[in-house]
């Protein structure tokens, strides 16, 4: 009898010991993670060691920004194989690999729509924190500053087409969604703005659904496309839009208009890159 009890006992014993130590080696790895944590993220609140790049040594404008994935492709080519804007950007701005990368670029996103903020924000924040210098503004790009227009946008959220300040383009007009948003004068904005920084080189991407026949004379009439002010630019251009805004404006009008600024005109980039535009999965970290 005692002699069965003691073989039960050690090989409980046998099976317990191990256990223990397991539990007790996890419950101490538990407690140092918890205790890490709050240390961690204090740290990152409180030491104001990132340093956000000032020296902007290249500038891109991206007028209409969407979902961001065009700065996306600017500071993560590598997230986007094939898409044809990024020639481009290696041309200006230098070619980019994960080691030499393009910190050297500030950039300043605009879009209209709200409901694109929260993700452009966490994009402009991801960046921040590598010291990559971008910010996004919610502003309908305009010649003026200030005034409050609405921004029409469709249900379907997820890339949300042709939201600006017309409802042309928007097939579903019961369930869209109106919002009130302040214009910005853009041309004030890069020549106060952008300017001032002396870039070596300035790319402009103008996709704003229809405002582009509010913005491009208001460019011609103040000699913003210049390549003292713009090195160059890439243009959609929305047919669609075009009556209801009064203009007649077509792009060989813009081509020929641009040379008689009487400047150097800007280099008119012919590229139209609408890939990727549900954007990658993997989340913004440059
Ligand atoms: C980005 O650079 C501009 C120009 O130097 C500067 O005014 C701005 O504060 C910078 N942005 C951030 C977030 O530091
Ligand atoms: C508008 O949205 C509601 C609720 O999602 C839906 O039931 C309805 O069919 C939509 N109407 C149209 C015209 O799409
Ligand atoms: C802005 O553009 C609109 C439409 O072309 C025009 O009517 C208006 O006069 C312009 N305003 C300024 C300040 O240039």
């Amino acid at each position: 009898m005692g002699e069965i009890e003691d073989n039960n006992m050690k090989r409980t014993k046998l099976v317990l010991l191990p256990l223990v130590g397991v539990l007790y080696v996890f419950v101490v790895w538990s407690l140092r993670l918890f205790e890490t944590v709050p240390q961690r993220s204090l740290k990152e609140v409180q030491s104001p060691m990132i340093h956000v790049n000032q020296d902007c040594q290249f500038v891109y404008l991206d007028l209409g920004s969407n979902k961001g994935v065009q700065i996306r492709k600017l500071y993560e080519p590598w997230l986007y194989p094939g898409a044809a804007i990024i020639p481009f950007f290696d041309k200006l701005f230098g070619h980019i690999t994960k080691s030499s990368r393009r910190g050297n670029v500030c950039s300043f996103g605009f879009e209209a729509n709200p409901r694109h903020m929260g993700r452009l924000k966490h994009i402009e924040q991801s960046y921040r924190r590598k010291g990559l210098n971008v910010t996004f503004y919610n502003n309908a790009v305009s010649n003026r500053t200030g005034e409050i227009v609405t921004i029409y946008s469709d249900t379907n959220f997820d890339i949300d087409w042709g939201a600006g300040i017309l409802d042309t383009a928007i097939d579903n007009k019961i369930n869209m969604t109106e919002y009130k948003v302040l214009t910005i004068d853009i041309v004030h904005f890069i020549r106060s703005q952008i300017a001032p920084l002396k870039p070596k080189a300035v790319f402009m991407k103008i996709d704003i659904e229809g405002s582009e026949f509010i913005v491009l004379p208001h460019m011609l009439q103040t000699l913003t496309l210049c390549k003292d002010i713009i090195t160059s630019f890439v243009i959609e251009m929305h047919e669609w839009a075009k009556k209801s805004m009064g203009s007649t404006l077509t792009f060989d009008e813009l081509r020929t208009m641009i040379r008689k600024q009487g400047c150097v005109p800007s280099e008119i980039v012919k590229v139209d890159d609408e890939s990727f535009l549900h954007d990658v999965i993997v989340e913004p970290n440059w």
